[in-house]
Order: structure tokens, then sequence, then C-alpha cells
């Protein structure tokens, strides 16, 4: 049977004096101007100042995100040294994560036992976690079906200048991040409605949240018409997952959503080859729901949080949903299919539906929605479209602060009309293409009721066509970091 490798999961410890490691490869860093981080400037005393005249000469630079892999001198030390540029300006959370992925990425290119990071040690202490975690997602690629790797992993992750709390605060997170690439980067033949709830069974079960799956059977009883006509065509039929995490007492929940379209073949609105291909990575929001529930189960956040994953293949079958079709969804609200290929928004009324009845405080989705929002905004930035100003500037603190960009877009009452049908109560497409994404937003707001609320689109940040230094092409795990820290940091 076709299996992909196992999550990346080296061993990971803290490391007192890295100059006296033998047979490994310690990673240090270098600041702008030429500054030594410490671990580098006990090297260079140890050594006669071999590293300060390489700077001096200029042949290794701290330019940040500059690389140099350089073998020791030292007969009784480390082999080998991988200068990272910090650059000029003081690190971010994001740049941190960027730097500590590029370096084992950097280092990925053949196999190495063992590898000492020690950028953590130019960092304040709160932001120590990123290097971890971002050392974590720097194991992580999409070539995960390939019989001889291309690139390897250590099996030992040294940390040094940072404690054991931002070790196991960066593990949770950075695994957690490759949890949810990981579902996205599986092909769809792998991960399915059913499949995809499997998953969600056991990690709920690894980390202790509490685990709800509503099968067709269940659907059909609580009225989902929605999600079961997108599924329809499909031989592998929809879910509905529900997550728990009770770690606020008496408190109303948060509620974060996903669109989890395991394969989005655009139905009888078929999508051209180009736009399919890589259609695979529909379910990301609910990947991200995923991921970011088992990062707070295991990090015991102090909230009560409820993750909804709207589970669905968009196929085109003699069984599948058409064009004209009027649909009753859960919430009784009529919805007129127009477009078989803008499921998703068809997949989330009733999902919304059923996360609004937990009586959230507020609400988050995640969905792959539109085109058009990367049309707006281009492939690596979030559109965020709330029906409250105040919930979604928490989202937009939380995303600075992690560096993951994001942008509003408007949700003036001018649009509401243009997702009105003659026939039902809503349509699933807007106006032509014009503000898409907007209009998909304007669809979802119906199914919200009352509930403070944030839509995000992740069509663009959710799978890059190209891979960079700190990361492969594929599945990016965008907006878990920011959602962590929203939850983390959530008064109201
Ligand atoms: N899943 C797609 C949106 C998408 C496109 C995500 C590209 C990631 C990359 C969504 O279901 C879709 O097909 N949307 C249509 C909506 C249209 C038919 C109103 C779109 O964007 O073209
Ligand atoms: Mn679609
Ligand atoms: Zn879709």
């Amino acid at each position: 049977m076709l299996e992909s490798l196992p999550l990346p999961s080296p061993n990971l410890s803290l490391i007192a004096d890295p100059i006296q490691d033998r047979e490994s490869i310690v990673v240090a860093g270098l600041s702008g101007d030429g500054t030594l981080s410490p671990t580098l400037v006990q090297w260079d005393e140890a050594t006669n100042g071999w590293l300060t005249r390489l700077v001096e000469k200029g042949q290794v630079r701290g330019k940040q995100g500059e690389m140099n892999l350089l073998a020791s001198p030292l007969s009784d030390g480390p082999n080998m040294v991988l200068v990272v540029g910090l650059g000029k300006k003081t690190l971010s959370r994001s740049n941190a994560f960027d730097l500590a992925s590029a370096a084992v990425r950097k280092l990925s290119d053949r196999r190495r036992d063992r590898i000492i990071i020690a950028l953590g040690e130019s960092l304040p202490v709160e932001m120590q976690d990123v290097v971890v975690a971002g050392a974590i997602f720097g194991c992580e690629n999409q070539a995960i079906y390939q019989s001889e790797p291309s690139a390897t992993i250590p099996a030992e992750i040294g940390f040094a200048g940072i404690g054991q709390a931002a070790i196991d605060r960066g593990r949770i997170i950075g695994s957690s991040i490759n949890q949810t690439r990981r579902l996205v980067n599986e092909p769809s033949a792998m991960i399915y409605p059913a499949s995809f709830a499997e998953v969600a069974k056991k990690v709920a079960a690894e980390c202790g949240l509490e685990c709800e799956i509503w099968d067709e059977a269940k659907l059909e009883a609580e009225g989902c018409r929605a999600i079961l006509a997108v599924g329809a065509g499909s031989a592998a039929p929809p879910r509905l997952v529900i997550l728990k995490h009770n770690g606020g007492g008496a408190e109303a929940p948060l509620a974060i959503v996903g669109k989890g379209v395991t394969f989005d073949s655009g139905g009888l609105s078929l999508k051209p080859s180009e736009g399919m291909v890589d259609m695979k990575c529909d379910m990301a929001g609910a990947a991200t729901v995923l991921g970011t529930m088992r990062a707070i189960a295991q990090l015991g956040v102090k909230q009560n949080v409820i993750g909804f994953c709207g589970l669905a293949e968009n196929m085109v079958s003699g069984s599948c949903y058409k064009l004209g079709d009027v649909i009753e969804t859960r919430s009784g609200k009529t919805i007129e299919i127009l477009n078989t290929d803008a499921e998703g928004r068809v997949v989330l009324a009733d999902t919304l539906d059923v996360a609004i009845q937990h009586s959230p405080r507020a609400m988050v989705d995640l969905a792959t929605l539109t085109g058009a929002c990367m049309v707006a905004l281009g492939v690596e930035v979030a559109g965020l479209m709330p029906n409250d100003a105040s919930l979604c500037e928490t989202i937009e603190v939380a995303a600075e602060e992690e560096g993951e960009p994001v942008w509003q877009l408007p949700m003036f009452d001018l649009y509401d009309d243009k997702v009105k049908s003659k026939i039902a109560d809503i349509k699933n497409v807007g106006e032509g293409r014009w503000g898409g994404a907007i209009t998909a937003a304007k669809f979802l707001e119906n199914f919200v009721g009352d509930v403070p609320w944030v839509h995000i689109d992740i069509a663009g940040p959710a799978f890059a066509d190209s891979a960079k230094p700190h990361r492969d092409a594929g599945a990016t795990g965008a907006m878990v970091r920011t959602l962590i820290r929203w939850i983390e940091n959530a008064t109201h």
C-alpha cells in the first residue's frame, strides 16, 4: 500500500556548550554589521581570530539570509559551522523562524547525524520558541513519495542558548504546522473526507481533544443538505469533524471553522487542468483548523475552543449536484447553485450553522475560497472579511506579531444584493467576476447569525507554486501561528 513518510520528529536536546561538541555542525548567527554571536566569538577566540579575518576580508557576510558553511579549523570541536546572516535590523519572530528553517533546509542536502542550532542565543527569551518551530518546519517538504528522499533530516537537533520551555513550545508549534502541511500535501486518493476524519480522530486521541465525526447518515439527520450536495458526486462521502478543547472553564468558546474540500474538480462547472492540478490543497482551511487544535491542546491553552471541519469532495458523476439546483441548507435558508465550482461556500454554509449552535463568543473561518482573493492581494497575503471590526483587529494584531501577512477587504452593505437570488434566498455566485472574494464572504455572512466573525480567505498563501529558502513549494501551513496566538491572547 502506498504510504507517505512519517512526519519528521528529530530528537531535540539542549546543548550547553556547542564548541565542545564533536562530530556535529553548528548553526550560528552573524549580524549585518559584522558582530559575531557569542558562539562565534568563542570559536574565534579558540582559533586565533579565524572568523574575524573572514569577516574583515568580506568573505563571510551577515546579510540577512546569507549562509556560509565553513569547515572548522578546530581539531577537537565540531566539524563545521554554518554562519547565518542575521541582517542589520532587529529580527522579527517570522525572520527568526525563516532563518532557522532555511538553515535546516540548507543542511538537508546530505545526511547529517547531528546539528546544533545556536541562533536563539541572539534573541530575547520570548522569541526563542520560533527557532525550534522553524527548525522543525524546515524538516518537512512536499517530496513525501520519493523512494530516495532528496532531502534528509538530521536525526538529532541540539539547541544552544535557549531554554527547555522554548524547545517544548517550539516543538509543539512546528510539528502542528507540519501536520497541517502534510494533510494538504497528501493527494486526494490518500486524504478524502473519511480519511481526514480518521486522522483528526487519531490526532485528537494523541493530544487529548474531544472528537466527534458526523458521517452521511448523521449529516442527513442533522439537515446538512448543503454539505451532502457538494459531496453527492463523489464515491468518497462527506464528513463533518468537531474537535473540542476545554481549557477555559465556563466561558463561551471560540470557534474555528475550516473548508475541507479534499479535491475540487469544479464539478459540472469543471475546472481546466491548469486550475485543477493543485486542488488537493482545497482542504487547507480544515487542515489549518486541525493543526491549530492540536497545538492548543498540547500547549494546554486556557481557553475553550471548538474546531469544525466541513469535508466533501467536489466531483463529477451521475449523482453530482447540478446548476440550477436549489438546496435548503441546515439553517433553513435556500441557495441556488449557479456554479458548482463555488462549492466551498456551500460546504461552509452548513458548517458555520453547526458552529454557531455552540454559541461561540467569536468565530473565525479559514478557506481556500476564491481565486479572486489571489487577484486582489497576490499569493502571499490572506484576505480578512469580518462582520465585527474589533475581532478583525485582534486577528490583525496576532498576524502582525507572527509576521503572517493579512489584509482586510471591505464588507460594505452595497455587496449584499449581489448574492440575492431570483429563485431562492441567495445564489452561490456574485455578479460576474468583480469583487469575487467579497461576494463569497457576503454569502457566508448569511450563515453566521450575530456571532462576531472573521472570514479568512487563504487561497493564495495556503499553497505555494515555488520553493523559497525557508520552505519547499506546496503546503505552507499559513495562519496556524496566527490562530494559536489569537487564541492564546483572546480576551473577548
Ligand atoms: N477552491 C477554489 C478557489 C481556489 C482557486 C483556491 C485557486 C486555491 C487556488 C474555489 O472553490 C473556486 O473554485 N472558486 C471559484 C469561484 C467562482 C466559481 C465563483 C473561483 O475562484 O474561480
Ligand atoms: Mn471550486
Ligand atoms: Zn474550492
